[in-house]
């Protein structure tokens, strides 16, 4: 490994899928809407700066649905899909 070379800056995106974050179907609801928008911030590059993944418990499950971004470990609660619009604009869309 080259120890001098600059690391590309990926994220990690993390929607709880568990039961307390899903009630009603909140979270599932979400998930679609989330994928669309990192797949379009993440278009064809190649591995792609952004990755989504779900979780079953984020340990915060009294705010459901939530919402973890790393490396900064942002935590984001009482999801909806403008909330949700609003934090991928704010944090995962970068120049
Ligand atoms: S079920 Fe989502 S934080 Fe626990």
């Amino acid at each position: 490994m080259d120890a001098g070379s600059e690391k590309p800056k990926r994220k990690r995106v993390v929607l709880c899928m568990g039961a307390y974050c899903n009630m009603d179907r909140r979270a599932k609801k979400l998930y679609p809407r989330l994928q669309a928008l990192v797949d379009e911030l993440n278009g064809d590059t190649y591995p792609p700066p952004i990755k989504l993944e779900i979780a079953t418990c984020l340990s915060m499950c009294g705010a459901g649905p939530n919402l973890m971004i790393y490396p900064e470990a942002l935590a984001f609660n009482d999801l909806d899909e403008a909330t949700l619009e609003r934090i991928v604009k704010d944090h995962l869309a970068q120049e």
